[in-house]
């Protein structure tokens, strides 16, 4: 009888899994049976984009924390599947940082075209896995559409759940008392809302960048950030400044480190997500921070204490897609007997010595390098389409230089594909200016 693997997620992570699977069995190759659990009533994960914030229609947590008017905070060169270039996706080369409805779009052809449809089981959340007996795992999930609750035995787990979904959210003094609105990032969706607003930020990563910035972009009257460890640095526009962390909340005053104050309307927490995992028994379970290297994954993907599971897409991402396609196709391989595993002790060793390295990392451009590096041992091992790394590796170490010399300009500069090797076009509106998102009038050329 053919194994059976067990998916959990069909965001672009589990998409990935699905994909290399498909790749083999496109191949002529015998697969095991996949089934993905999914508990949205579509795919994309982050990328299916929801107006709704905390539960869904079925009573589920929401899972994106996407907002209106997201655009790719990186260039799109860096995230490209090597197997299905943008070229051809949209037919063309398009400009480097792509609103959501295009990503998504672009994400989402790849799994149609595939046929990996008919393996995904919408609206069926897992609530329960844990090693079984005989061997293999016992999964337990509800098919919320019958109401009912599914019990299966799978000889392989990948779980590809996501680890921006569950907001991380501190308590500051004073906040139960805000005359304002207080809000995380997990439930930001439009930047309009803040129109006219003097707004406080909490947080100093991408999060608090980008909402910062569309909020300014949209109107905003001022916004203030407050950081914990070290401010962002970007050259803001008129309106915009950092100071260091909020102390306490005072009515409207909001009070900083430094001694500082200031009168907000609303505050919004960029304070970052945590990894949970409620439906993995302990032996089984990741416990992490959002870092480069998670601690007991061999390849950043194989639990170490029981081979026969698997993580994707749990690290930091400076890569996404790629990174996702990369550990997908390892994964895939390993399950398919392609890849042998070495022993225990051996696998504890290299998963020190990524971990070793990674401690070491002393700057963003250390950590590209530490990224791509580890994206490339893991594709050497398999038959992921070659791409060239070492462009990507450039394109983001200049994507880094635009946004110091341009935190409004960066996403206006152009990148070369990895894929096709094409320079990519310039986008017609400048982002500053460009207040419409949509896919259509992203596409059209001038
Ligand atoms: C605000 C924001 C903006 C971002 N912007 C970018 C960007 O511009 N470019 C970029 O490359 N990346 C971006 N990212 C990173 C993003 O996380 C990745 O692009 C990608 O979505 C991660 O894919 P994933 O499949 O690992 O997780 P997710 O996209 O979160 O997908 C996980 C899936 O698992 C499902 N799931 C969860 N629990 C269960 C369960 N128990 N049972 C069944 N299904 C379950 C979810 O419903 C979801 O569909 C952004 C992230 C955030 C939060
Ligand atoms: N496309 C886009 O434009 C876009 C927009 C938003 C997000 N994203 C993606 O979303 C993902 C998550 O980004 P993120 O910024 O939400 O999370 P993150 O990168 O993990 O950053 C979390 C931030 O919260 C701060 N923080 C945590 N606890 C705090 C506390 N108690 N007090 C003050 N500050 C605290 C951290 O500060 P320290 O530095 O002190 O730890 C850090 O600055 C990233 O992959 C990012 O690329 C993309």
């Amino acid at each position: 009888m053919a194994k059976r693997v067990a998916v959990i997620g069909a965001g672009p992570s589990g998409l990935s899994a699905l994909r290399a699977f498909a790749a083999a069995r496109d191949k002529g190759e015998a697969i095991p049976e996949v089934v993905c659990f999914e508990k949205q009533a579509d795919w994309g994960g982050q990328w299916n984009f929801t107006w709704r914030t905390g539960l869904d229609a079925r009573g589920e947590p929401v899972q994106s924390s996407m907002y209106r008017f997201l655009w790719s905070n990186g260039p799109k060169e860096c995230l490209e599947f090597a197997d299905y270039s943008f070229e051809e996706h949209f037919g063309k080369p398009i400009p480097s940082y792509p609103p959501r409805a295009v990503l998504a779009d672009y994400i989402l052809g790849r799994a149609e075209k595939s046929g990996l449809r008919d393996w995904v089981r919408f609206e069926q959340p897992v609530r329960w896995v844990e090693a079984a007996p005989e061997g293999g795992f016992t999964v337990i999930s509800n098919d919320l559409k019958q109401d009912r609750v599914v019990k299966e035995h799978f000889d392989h787990v990948i779980v590809a759940n996501g680890h921006f979904s569950v907001p991380n959210v501190p308590e500051f003094e004073g906040v139960t008392e805000f005359e304002g609105s207080v809000i995380h990032a997990h439930d930001f969706r439009n930047a309009e809302e803040y129109k006219g607003k003097d707004i406080l930020i909490v947080g100093a990563s991408y999060s608090a960048e980008d909402i910062g910035l569309q909020c300014k972009k949209y109107g905003a009257n001022s916004v203030t950030f407050s950081y914990r460890t070290a401010a962002q640095g970007f050259d803001w526009p008129e309106g915009m400044e950092e100071h260091p962390l909020l102390t306490r909340i005072d009515g409207s005053t909001v009070h900083f480190s430094d001694g500082t104050s200031k009168d907000v309307d609303a505050i919004i927490l960029c304070t970052g997500y945590q990894h949970s995992f409620p439906f993995l028994a302990d032996d089984l379970k990741l416990r992490t921070h959002n870092r480069l290297y998670s601690p007991g994954l061999y390849k950043g993907v194989v639990w170490n204490e029981n081979p026969d599971l698997f993580y994707i897409g749990m690290q930091d991402q400076w890569y996404t897609f790629t990174m996702f396609d990369a550990e997908a196709w390892f994964a895939r391989d390993v399950i398919m007997g392609k890849i042998a595993l070495p022993p225990k002790a051996e696998r504890e060793a290299d998963i020190a010595a990524w971990t070793a390295r990674e401690e070491a990392l002393e700057n963003a451009y250390e950590m590209i390098d530490f990224q791509a590096d580890y994206i490339r041992e893991l594709v050497a091992d398999t038959d992921y389409p070659s791409f060239d790394i070492d462009l990507t590796q450039k394109e983001f170490k200049t994507w880094k230089k635009n946004k110091e010399k341009g935190i409004t300009t960066y996403r206006d500069k152009n990148h070369a594909s990895p894929v096709t090797g094409n320079p990519q076009p310039v986008h017609h509106t400048a982002w500053w200016q460009a207040m419409d998102d949509s896919l259509e009038t992203y596409l059209k050329t001038q």
